[in-house]
């Protein structure tokens, strides 16, 4: 059966084209539910019937009700891409105020392998608590994906979002699940 990718997308900049990671995972293999941040699910607002069509789930942004059914199937694996500097620092400070986090947070601590790559830049990058957050992160056995074998972080003002290494992402979940 095919097994499911949660992909979990912030509000940074390769998340204007998160349709092209959504066909990436999926011609790897995984049926893919998108999960975003409230703020990277503003972006997408004008389109997310889109996002849904193309991973034929609904797209995840807000707690559920205490009174609502889980939406999404259950996840054999979950990959955060595009992290942004400020998930990955309430992340790391234990804050989990979004689902974006919630649902990797919790997951990672229930045997699911979690994979989290990174986009910002070198000015974000270079703030102390992003060293410290990826550290806490790879501490509780998620697969954080900076520098040569995922993304490294670009100077400021010079990104380029439509660049941003999926193949790197997904042979990090391949990597994290060990059989795939
Ligand atoms: C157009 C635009 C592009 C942005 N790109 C990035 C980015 O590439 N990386 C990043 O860490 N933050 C970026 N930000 C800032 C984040 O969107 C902001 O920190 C936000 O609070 C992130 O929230 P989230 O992690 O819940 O999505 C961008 C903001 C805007 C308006």
């Amino acid at each position: 059966m095919t097994q499911v990718l949660y992909l979990i997308a912030c509000a940074a900049g390769p998340t204007q084209h998160i349709d092209d990671g959504v066909r990436a995972a999926q011609a790897d293999g995984w049926d893919v539910c998108l999960i975003l941040t409230p703020s990277a699910a503003t972006w997408w607002e004008p389109r997310m019937e889109e996002l849904v069509e193309l991973t034929g789930h609904p797209v995840r942004s807000r707690y559920k009700l205490p009174s609502e059914k889980d939406a999404l199937p259950k996840a054999d694996a979950m990959l955060v891409a595009p992290m942004s500097c400020t998930t990955l620092n309430k992340w790391g400070a234990g804050i989990s105020d979004t689902v974006a986090i919630g649902i990797p947070s919790e997951a990672v601590h229930m045997g699911v392998p979690v994979v989290a790559m990174p986009y910002f830049n070198q000015a974000q990058g270079a703030q102390p608590a992003v060293a410290r957050s990826i550290a806490v992160l790879r501490e509780q056995g998620i697969l954080v994906l900076d520098g040569p074998d995922g993304y490294q972080s670009h100077p400021p003002k010079r990104g380029n979002p439509q660049a941003y290494p999926w193949g790197k992402a997904l042979a990090g979940v391949r990597r994290q699940t060990g059989a795939r």
